[in-house]
């Protein structure tokens, strides 16, 4: 996707020693990336502060990795924000999470539309409370003429859960007879996922140094390179993202076949 050089290279003035905008190609930058938030509840035990300042915080490093997507012209830029797994925290907790995703999400609205950015969500969020349904829905429907970057939200999401709701789906259009047997096929599935007309993953993040997918994104990930980072979420900066890019960029994919001769 296009990228404004000049803004790009305002954005990444005073590099630290490691690592630069030197350092990746800017004609290979991945179409989608993906980031699994992780670490907001370490960040602020480490400082003595309850877990909902690490969420506070974590808000920051989002509006932060927002922005460097789309300085570095990636197309589509997911966050993994709630699982479907993260409704057994404490109800403070819970609560505390829906608030900021409805508060954050109006009061970043102006910051999508100077972006041109298009939002979408990942995972049920008619089940979601009604405040913060209210607001993704405004969110959805006021960014909807954006031509930019995809930013896609995954809240009340589950990789297991939407499999199951596109089986569902699957299952009674053959059953109504809208749909033939032979017509499932791997773009069936995928056309009825959340993610459906978006392409797969090229590069997942998870911070916080946990090597697991925690239910993400299993059926669009089979290919996608996986990049793991000790740094917690509140402390990822726009050069940790260019790290992960960097590292990106030096990795060989084959998707099952063998190296192109070069
Ligand atoms: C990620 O940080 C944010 C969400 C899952 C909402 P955590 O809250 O999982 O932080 P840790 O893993 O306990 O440090
Ligand atoms: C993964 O983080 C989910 C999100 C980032 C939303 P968790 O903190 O919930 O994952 P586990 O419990 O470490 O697997
Ligand atoms: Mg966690």
């Amino acid at each position: 996707m296009h990228f404004d050089e000049d803004k790009l290279k305002q954005y990444y003035e005073n590099p630290p020693e490691d690592i630069s905008l030197d350092d990746v190609d800017m004609a290979r930058i991945p179409r989608h990336v993906s980031i699994i938030m992780d670490g907001n509840g370490r960040w602020a035990k480490a400082r003595g502060l309850d877990r909902s300042e690490g969420h506070v915080a974590g808000v920051s490093s989002l509006r932060e990795a927002v922005t460097t997507s789309v300085r570095l012209g990636v197309d589509v830029f997911s966050v993994y924000a709630f699982s479907t797994e993260n409704w057994k925290r404490p109800q403070h907790e819970v609560d505390l999470l829906m608030h900021l995703f409805a508060t954050t999400l109006l009061k970043e609205l102006p910051l999508f539309f100077q972006e041109n950015v298009r939002l979408r969500f990942f995972g049920d969020i008619e089940a979601l409370p009604e405040e913060t349904r209210k607001v993704f829905e405004e969110g959805l429907e006021k960014t909807a003429g954006n031509t930019g970057m995809t930013f896609a939200l995954a809240v009340n999401y589950g990789a297991r859960a939407e499999l199951v709701r596109a089986s569902r789906l699957i299952a009674s259009e053959v059953a109504a007879g809208t749909l033939s047997l032979d017509d499932v096929d791997e773009d069936a599935i995928s056309s009825r996922l959340y993610t459906a007309g978006l392409p797969d993953p090229d590069l997942v993040i998870r911070t916080s140094g946990e090597m697991r997918l925690s239910n993400y994104l299993l059926w669009q990930i089979a290919y996608s390179e996986f990049y793991v980072t000790s740094v917690l979420w509140p402390d990822f900066s726009r050069w940790d993202y260019l790290r992960a890019v960097k590292s990106w960029q030096g990795r060989h994919r084959r998707y099952g076949g063998v190296e192109a001769a070069s």
